[in-house]
């Protein structure tokens, strides 16, 4: 199966995985899929079991890695958190069912499966019913103390409900982020020029590890737990302690992603069920885990190294397809990046049909080698922007030849410059068109001025006639204007200038995200308003000032600052001032919540809470929580598959309020 490895290629195999290792846990940038990954761990494995006199004190094999994050305080864990085995056949299946029986000298235990999370593992310290302090694995002895950032996710109790709890135990789960919420948070890093993450384990992981909970909070992270320590279970069974678990108040799977075989059979047909309902899945999920049911048997079986005898997880192939890429294109960035992306033959996969990869910059593409004319592996992996994860070079055509970055910008051709010490190549020209085309995209978005009908389209027809080069100029466009563009009819002219119009009184935050201001996204954004309260006080905010403020960074800092001492900037910003637009100073905080005294019906399924978690939050507030719509009702809580309370709210203009708004308004 494997290649015997040398000595030599097993120290240098060791060196590379500690460094895989630092990408992983302590940046949250994998570099390497984790299929690659576990392949190579099982070669590090193989090679110590022939070779034990040769073991390298520093072997990631013989460690739970994840070193101390700075700024957080660690504790120790009461009990320790281990990993787990993988599996990926059903005969490494087979053998740990074997295994099991061997051990325990019988042959029929039962066996509870469960889904395996792909996010990052927590503990949670409750004492006396309380929730006392949450921990990172960390080396799986001390952990990350990240209390107040998990106070942030609404589903997990700083009480438990109920009284049977045992008076001092840990609760163990995983944090994740739902597809939907990684995909809203990587396109709002998009829009403002941050780096993306990989994937939603990694950004849960990241998040969790945030120093400001007021920017954990608007990760909407969640929560789900799945095993006790630290004490004598209370319950049998590892499937009634789900059960438990959630009368308690603490968020769980749901029953049907749990069952309870006692033969090879049914965990394989359980593992098929849900690979197949992997891709509709509201969030990751990376093969399942496999755990003998009976409680008191866990203790018995005990564990070899770094990981239990009681359970394995059984791990799903990612989801790949094979194409081929027909061109290397380049795009260039509202702030003049040149990114190469991969046109590829249209294939299907994860759900959608995939005809581009983004190849990231120059490095990347060389470092892989990816040509025109390749058949490559391409990856989800539950990212937005599907990635080339290998090239077929045994297929490559012969008259194949590498890719080189082009001289001159797509947009403006001026001649492309790589700064020395930076990743980035870069058209230079401030006036280059492709990149005023991005700005005025960029300031037109959603979270920005949030201009409809002002798409990459429309901005890059109105940069070609010449009738805008910034931002500015969108407020003076005129109906003669607009009527020159190819395709504008009196309706779509119309639309264009009112939502212009439309767009004059953005909130402060809204208004400086616009700006376009290096660093600053929404968060970023809305931190400054809330601190700044008008344009004029942040434009005089010194650089230490900035600093000074909780979430910002000196890098950010300096970009906001730089931003303002610009004549030319202050031109435009003054401009737009001019041409009527004002940002509104967001509004104090009152007393009491903004639910208090309104009356709420919910309807439908939600994704991220139950029922009584989301009538608990209501009341908390002040709400209340009614049945039935009626004209007295203020706010229709809307999930999944909604019954016809939607439709009466609809009919009743009822305010509708999806689960996201929920948790912003929370
Ligand atoms: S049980 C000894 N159950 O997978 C560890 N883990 O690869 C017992 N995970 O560290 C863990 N879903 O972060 C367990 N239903 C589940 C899980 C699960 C996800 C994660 C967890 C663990 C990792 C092991």
């Amino acid at each position: 199966m494997h290649k015997a490895l040398t000595h030599q290629q097993y120290l240098e195999l060791v060196a590379a995985m500690i460094e895989h290792d630092k990408h992983y846990y302590d940046e949250n940038k994998p570099v390497i899929s984790d299929y690659e990954y576990d392949q190579k761990m099982h070669e590090l494995r193989h090679y110590e079991a022939k070779h034990p006199e040769h073991i390298h004190p520093d072997s990631p094999v013989q460690k739970v890695s994840e070193s101390a994050t700075q700024g957080f305080v660690q504790r120790d864990h009461l009990a320790p958190m281990m990993s787990l085995a993988n599996t990926y056949s059903e005969e490494e299946v087979a053998s740990f069912l074997q295994r099991v029986d061997k051990l325990l000298g019988t042959s029929n235990v039962a066996f509870c499966s469960e889904l395996k999370m792909d996010g990052t593992a927590i503990s949670l310290s409750y004492r006396k019913g309380k929730l006392v302090y949450g921990l990172t694995r960390g080396n799986g002895h001390k952990g990350d103390d990240v209390t107040q950032n998990l106070k942030t996710i609404p589903s997990i109790p700083l009480e438990l409900h109920g009284h049977n709890w045992p008076d001092e135990m840990e609760i163990r789960g995983e944090i994740y982020l739902s597809l939907a919420t990684f995909h809203k948070l990587n396109q709002e890093r998009e829009e403002e020029g941050l780096e993306l993450f990989a994937n939603p384990r990694n950004a849960a992981a990241g998040s969790l590890k945030l120093l400001d909970p007021k920017l954990v909070a608007r990760r909407h992270l969640q929560c789900v737990c799945y095993g006790i320590a630290y004490t004598e279970p209370p319950v049998a069974t590892q499937h009634e302690l789900h059960q438990t678990l959630r009368r308690w108040g603490l968020p769980t799977a749901e029953a049907h992603h749990l069952d309870v075989s006692s033969d090879l059979q049914g965990i394989m047909a359980f593992a098929k069920a849900i690979e197949g309902k992997r891709p509709h899945l509201p969030f990751e999920i990376d093969g399942i885990v496999i755990k003998v049911d009976e409680l008191a048997l866990h203790a018995k079986l005990g564990a070899t190294g770094k990981t239990p005898r009681f359970a394995v997880a059984y791990k799903f192939a990612p989801e790949q397809a094979r194409t081929k890429v027909l061109d290397i294109t380049v795009q260039v960035g509202r702030s003049g990046v040149i990114t190469p992306v991969a046109e590829l033959e249209p294939v299907f996969l994860a759900g959608s049909t995939i005809a581009r990869a983004t190849l990231h910059n120059q490095e990347e593409v060389a470092r892989k080698d990816i040509r025109i004319g390749d058949l490559v592996v391409i990856e989800k992996g539950g990212d937005v922007i599907p990635k080339v994860v290998s090239v077929d070079y045994a297929k490559r055509p012969s008259s194949s030849h590498p890719w080189r970055m082009p001289k001159a910008c797509p947009a403006c051709h001026t001649a492309l410059v790589h700064r020395e010490g930076e990743v980035a190549v870069r058209c230079p020209n401030p006036t280059c068109e492709g990149q005023r085309v991005r700005r005025i995209q960029y300031f037109a978005s959603k979270h920005a001025m949030d201009i409809e009908h002002l798409g990459e389209k429309v901005a890059a027809l109105l940069v070609d006639h010449g009738l805008v080069e910034t931002p500015s100029d969108i407020y003076r466009l005129t109906e003669t204007d607009l009527s020159q563009l190819e395709g504008f009819k009196e309706k779509s002219i119309q639309n264009l200038l009112t939502s212009i119009n439309a767009s004059r009184k953005p909130t402060l935050a809204q208004f400086i995200m616009g700006l376009g201001i290096k660093y600053v996204g929404r968060e970023t954004a809305e931190l400054l308003a809330e601190r700044a309260h008008t344009i004029d006080a942040l434009i005089a905010m010194g650089k230490e000032e900035l600093a000074g403020m909780e979430g910002i960074g000196e890098k950010t800092a300096e970009a906001i600052f730089a931003y303002f001492r610009s004549a030319q900037n202050i031109t435009e910003l003054q401009r737009l001032l001019a041409a009527g637009v004002h940002p509104q100073a967001p509004k104090r905080k009152v007393a009491g919540h903004l639910f208090a005294g309104k009356t709420f019906v919910i309807t439908g399924t939600l994704a991220r809470h139950t029922r009584d978690e989301a009538m608990r939050l209501i009341k908390e507030r002040g709400g209340h929580v009614s049945n039935s719509v009626s004209s007295k009702t203020d706010y229709l809580l809307l999930g999944e598959e909604p019954g016809s309370k939607y439709d009466k709210a609809k009919k009743l203009s009822v305010a509708i309020l999806s689960e996201d708004d929920f948790e912003t308004l929370l």
